[in-house]
């Protein structure tokens, strides 16, 4: 690619676009100029990356014109449709919807993981994953990578930004009505007082915890639990691998966690997985609780590794290992992922 290439940031004015304007602030400035475009509801709008104002453009054809890299930052329809005109234009995309993922033609790419699978894509365009699989995979590919993994159970904890600006306001507006109340001691109390807008949400998610996320799937499955069992399949070219996932989200701005049960070829030694996690790049290891030391969301928050703790062998299996995993999920779990898998790009021989 060239010197300097151009990049595109399409939904800059997003939950994820947000983060990734300030990572590309933080991280080497590789790129020459970076276009920041949104809806015609926000042509206009200036925003701050690498320490100046851009001034945000409507989403068109022409606004591809000499795109190198174009980052796709929108929901699942948007860039359906745009991210195939952004590669007639010349761009290569990395797209941050569940349009693509499992499209055979487009690799689904963990740089730490999978990296060599970014050079093929005949449609031009590389999918990042879901922020819930993104949360793990890291430290789940580290694991596999020396012990061969057999069979994976998770439960997640996810984040009310995990649904974008629409879940973090829901969550603060939710709060609000609940603060300072006894509320939480009787059936349907805190359903009463945050009445029938849930926001994105089927049920409040303020002094709550909610079993579900995403859409209704065949056979009570939610479309973001298969996200997950596809989408792990898919990174680690493991494509029987047997999954099974619930996904629940709580009352967390920012942070995805998720309680990990994984079978491995044969015997584990937790030592031995310690030290994998202990230097794997991305990964930190936190993991004392004899010293009250594993990760929370609430630390974990605007980091960029995936945090590892409570790493333990499995009690009636000695080939499974037991973990919980905590990453921030509009970071690694979206915009450092999208900055990274450009990076990878804009370093390909021209
Ligand atoms: N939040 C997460 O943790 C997370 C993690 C991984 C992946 N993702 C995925 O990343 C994408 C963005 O998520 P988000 O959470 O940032 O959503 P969001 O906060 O709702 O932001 C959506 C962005 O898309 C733009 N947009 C919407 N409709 C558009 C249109 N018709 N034309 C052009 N731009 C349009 C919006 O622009 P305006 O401001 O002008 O409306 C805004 O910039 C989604 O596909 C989501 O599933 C999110």
């Amino acid at each position: 690619m060239t010197a300097k290439p151009t990049l595109a940031v399409v939904g800059a004015t997003g939950a994820v676009g947000a983060v990734l304007l300030q990572i590309l602030s933080q991280r080497a400035d590789i790129w020459g100029e970076i276009r920041l475009i949104a809806s015609p509801r926000s042509a206009g709008r200036k925003l701050a990356v690498r320490g100046a104002e851009v001034e945000v453009t409507a989403l068109s054809e022409d606004a591809f014109a000499g795109v190198d890299v174009a980052l796709f930052e929108v929901p699942d329809e948007v860039a359906a449709a745009w991210a195939p005109v952004a590669v007639a234009r010349g761009a290569v995309v990395v797209d941050n919807s569940a349009a693509f993922r499992l499209d055979p033609d487009v690799p689904l790419v963990v740089p730490e993981v999978n990296a060599h699978t970014v050079r093929t894509r005949p449609r031009g365009i590389v999918a990042n994953p879901h922020c819930t699989t993104l949360t793990m995979i890291v430290a789940l590919g580290a694991l596999h990578a020396e012990f061969g993994l057999r069979e994976l159970v998770v439960s997640s904890y996810q984040a009310v930004s995990g649904a974008g600006r629409a879940g973090v306001a829901a969550l603060r507006a939710q709060l609000s009505l609940v603060a300072g109340t006894e509320l939480g001691t009787g059936p349907g109390d805190v359903r009463r007082a945050v009445g029938d807008d849930t926001g994105p949400f089927p049920e409040p998610v303020a002094l709550n915890v909610v079993p579900w996320a995403g859409s209704l799937r065949e056979d009570g499955w939610s479309s973001e639990e298969m996200t997950v069992r596809d989408e792990t399949r898919k990174i680690l070219g493991l494509p029987r691998l047997p999954v099974a996932v619930t996904c629940v989200r709580v009352p967390v701005v920012t942070t995805h966690s998720l309680t990990v049960h994984a079978r491995f070829q044969g015997e584990v030694s937790v030592d031995g997985a310690r030290e994998i996690l202990a230097t794997a790049p991305g990964v930190v290891l936190c993991d004392d609780p004899a010293a009250g030391e594993f990760p929370t969301p609430a630390d974990v928050v605007g980091t960029d590794p995936t945090w590892v703790g409570r790493v333990r062998r499995a009690l009636d299996d000695p080939a499974a290992l037991e973990l919980f995993v905590c990453g921030d999920n509009l970071r690694k779990g979206a915009a450092l992922n999208t900055a990274q898998i450009a990076e990878l790009i804009a370093a390909e021989p021209a």
